[in-house]
Order: C-alpha cells, then sequence, then structure tokens
C-alpha cells in the first residue's frame, strides 16, 4: 500500500565498465529477502561435469568475463547469468491469498559480445549492399553472413540457391520470428542490399545507388545519422552449450519455486522439464528452458506448461509434488489460463511451439475433469 520494500534492499558495489566512453552505474539494489530462486552468479564448479567437451567448455569458460552485473566489453566475451531470458521470464508468476508466489525460471548462461563497428574505410570499401549489410543486418547474421545457427540466426550465405527474391524482400519487410522487420529501408538501399544477398548486386556505379542515403542506420534505434556513430555493435544472442546442445552448465536448467511472500522463506523449488534422451541415460530430471508461465486453482493445483520438452504438467502447490503429466501437439510456451461453463472446470493452453528449436504448432488445448469426477469438487 505505501511502496515501501517489505524486506531490506542493499545498494551493493558492482564492476565498473570498461568499455571506452560508457559509465555504468556503480552499484545495484539486491533484496536480502526473498533468497534468490535461480543461481546468481558461476563459477567453475557449476560447470556440467557431464559434458561431453567439458575441458573446451572450461577453456572457453576461463576467457568470460564473469559476475553479477558485469558490462560487457569490447575485448572479450561476457558470460550472462542467470541469462538474457531470466531467471523469470514473460510468463510472470502466480501468486495465493495467503500470499505464496510461484515463479518458473530459467538457468541459462549467455555469451554476451561487443565487436566494433565496421569503421568508416571498411564501408567505404564495402559495395553499397554490403555496406546496408553491415550497418544493418551484421549483428545478428555476422560479418561474413555465417549466421550463428545455434542461436537461432540462419546462415545468409548462398540464399539464392534456397529463397526468391521476393520471399527475401517480404522477410526484410515484415520480419520473421525474433527478426524485426526493416520496412524503413529505402528502395535503394533495399535494392542494394538484396543484390548483395543474392549475388547479383551491380557494383559498375556504387555511388549512384546509395548517394545521399547512407544514413540508413541499426533498424533497432531508428534512422537518425546519430545511430551510426555507435563505435561497438551486439553479437547476438549466443547460449553457452555444450557440443551436444545441452546448457554447459550442471542442471537445474529449469525450476518451480514457492516462496512465501510473508517470510521471504522458499517452500519449495522442482526441476521443470526433462530431456527424454537424459532421462533414458538414468540422469535425474534437469529441468529445461521455459518460457510462460504458472496457473493456480482454489484446489490446490499448479498447473504449468513453458518447457522445452513440450509437456502440460499439473502441481500440488502445497508441496510441488508433480501430480498429472501430459504430451502437448507442440510446447506451450505460454501462460495457461482456467475458466468454467456449465459447472464445468477447464484449463486450457495455447501450444504455439516454434521456441528453442522445437516444432511449431496452432492448437489450443483444453482439459477438464471426467464429468465423474467433477461432481465431488472442482480442480
Ligand atoms: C535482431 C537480429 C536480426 C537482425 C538485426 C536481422 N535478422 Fe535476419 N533473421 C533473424 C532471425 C532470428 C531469423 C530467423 C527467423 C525465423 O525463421 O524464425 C532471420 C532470418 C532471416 C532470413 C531468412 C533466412 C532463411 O534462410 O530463410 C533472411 C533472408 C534474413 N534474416 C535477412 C536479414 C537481413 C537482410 C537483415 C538486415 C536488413 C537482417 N536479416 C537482420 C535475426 C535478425
Amino acid at each position: 500500500m505505501t511502496g515501501q520494500p517489505l524486506f531490506p534492499i542493499d545498494e551493493v558495489p558492482v564492476p565498473a565498465s570498461e568499455l571506452p566512453g560508457e559509465k555504468a552505474w556503480p552499484t545495484q539494489p539486491v533484496p536480502r529477502l526473498p533468497a534468490p530462486f535461480a543461481r546468481q552468479t558461476l563459477d567453475e564448479s557449476d560447470l556440467n561435469p557431464k559434458a561431453k567437451n567439458y575441458d573446451e567448455l572450461l577453456a572457453e569458460f576461463r576467457r568470460l568475463r564473469r559476475g553479477a552485473f558485469m558490462p560487457f566489453d569490447h575485448r572479450q566475451g561476457t558470460l550472462i547469468f542467470p541469462g538474457f531470458d531470466g531467471a523469470a521470464e514473460w510468463g510472470g508468476a502466480a501468486v495465493d491469498p495467503a500470499g505464496v508466489l510461484y515463479v518458473n525460471s530459467n538457468e541459462m548462461a549467455w555469451i554476451g559480445r561487443l565487436s566494433e563497428a565496421p569503421s568508416e574505410a571498411q564501408l567505404a570499401e564495402a559495395s553499397p549492399g554490403r555496406r546496408v549489410y553491415l550497418n544493418t543486418c551484421v549483428a545478428c547474421h555476422g560479418p561474413d553472413l555465417q549466421g550463428n545457427p545455434a542461436s537461432g540466426f540462419p546462415e545468409l550465405k548462398a540464399l539464392s540457391s534456397r529463397r526468391t527474391r521476393s520471399e527475401v524482400t517480404e522477410v526484410i519487410l515484415r520480419g520473421k520470428g525474433m527478426m524485426p522487420g526493416f520496412g524503413h529501408l529505402p528502395l535503394s538501399q533495399r535494392e542494394a542490399l538484396l543484390g548483395y544477398l543474392l549475388g547479383d548486386e551491380k557494383v559498375e556505379a556504387p555511388d549512384s545507388v546509395v548517394t545521399g542515403e547512407r544514413g540508413g542506420g541499426p533498424a533497432s534505434t531508428g534512422s537518425t545519422s546519430a545511430t551510426r556513430k555507435v563505435p561497438y555493435k551486439f553479437g547476438g544472442y549466443v547460449k553457452f552449450l555444450d557440443q551436444e546442445g545441452y546448457p554447459a552448465i550442471r542442471p537445474p536448467w529449469g525450476t518451480l519455486t514457492a516462496i512465501d511472500l510473508n517470510t521471504g522463506e522458499h517452500r519449495w523449488q522442482v526441476t521443470l522439464g526433462n530431456f527424454q534422451a537424459l532421462a533414458s541415460e538414468g540422469t535425474p530430471p534437469t529441468g529445461t528452458e521455459n518460457y510462460g508461465g504458472p496457473v493456480i486453482t482454489a484446489g490446490n493445483v499448479l498447473f504449468i506448461a513453458a518447457t522445452k520438452d513440450g509437456r502440460f504438467r499439473a502441481f500440488d502447490r502445497r508441496d510441488g509434488r508433480l501430480l498429472w503429466e501430459t504430451v502437448l501437439p507442440a510446447a506451450g510456451f505460454a501462460t495457461p489460463t482456467t475458466y468454467a461453463i456449465g459447472g464445468r472446470q477447464y484449463v486450457v493452453i495455447a501450444c504455439g511451439g516454434g521456441k528453442l528449436g522445437v516444432e511449431k504448432g496452432d492448437r489450443y488445448v483444453a482439459f477438464a475433469l471426467p464429468r465423474t469426477v467433477e461432481a465431488t469438487g472442482s480442480f
């Protein structure tokens, strides 16, 4: 009612930025309670000892800048943890009237890199189409069109063998998945870019193509000429994974936690999600990355999908015990909702899939208790 924090919050000193021209704020607020529901930092003992290329991962880990609130740097990659997408994610949490909060969480380490933006000289040397590319697309698709397929950024080499001009135009104009649209690029820049990507750029008269329109700038920040002076480029969203594609850090990789907001204590924590392949080797449940939140019912049930394994689960919200699970037609990266019609209660989940490299889907699936059980009470 007052906006005052219920638990003390400490302002703790955090590392300064070493990026020329950048000044990071010297402190960050850290609440003493509730206890964190995800690891906050990682050390070498957090690397997954079962990773097949453990030694390589350890070497990579040692090369990275690490620590809570570590600012990016242009000379070295930075380990981002708990990650770009969580701990908690856009699915949000559920809370009951007694003040218990139920929150799902990701524990995924990412690697953030900045690279020096192409210099004026590099831009001057580049063909007009490549110049637009270097200004607009390089952060996600890489300086040599190599992309970063492991993180979902496709390679754009030999594009003409896979895509028609109109398909590529469509993607540039409207974007696709995680890629924003670039409809604001002037037509001449778009044409030059298409030529560069499809290998039929006319380079005889480069200047006639883009002269006077070099203020295109990165799409994410608009197209003022000032944005072109930003000296660094972001290297894209790269996960720290082992050679098999599992997180390089030891599990848990996804969790669900009940936190008593009255005391700040955790009531329980369980892993959320699993990998079939690991389970069949006898690995205890690891949890998976998860996007989408829980819903709780008065009957003490918590429903959640969200996991990469495409399951929908019901937990006892009093103790975190798994009550039921089922496989969805596609992963439910969404928050379920519950409703009643004619005295019967349902829970529905959108199964869109299409993230984390899993199949896309287009179904909503609603569940209800069998009519015979219904008489004895709702969820
Ligand atoms: C913020 C990151 C980002 C930026 C910037 C970006 N892209 Fe993409 N791009 C992606 C992602 C992610 C995909 C995959 C989308 C999907 O399939 O869901 C993609 C897909 C594409 C595809 C389709 C590739 C294929 O094989 O079907 C093309 C073509 C493409 N991008 C061109 C460009 C061009 C040209 C630019 C610059 C104008 C650009 N992208 C800027 C992230 C980005």
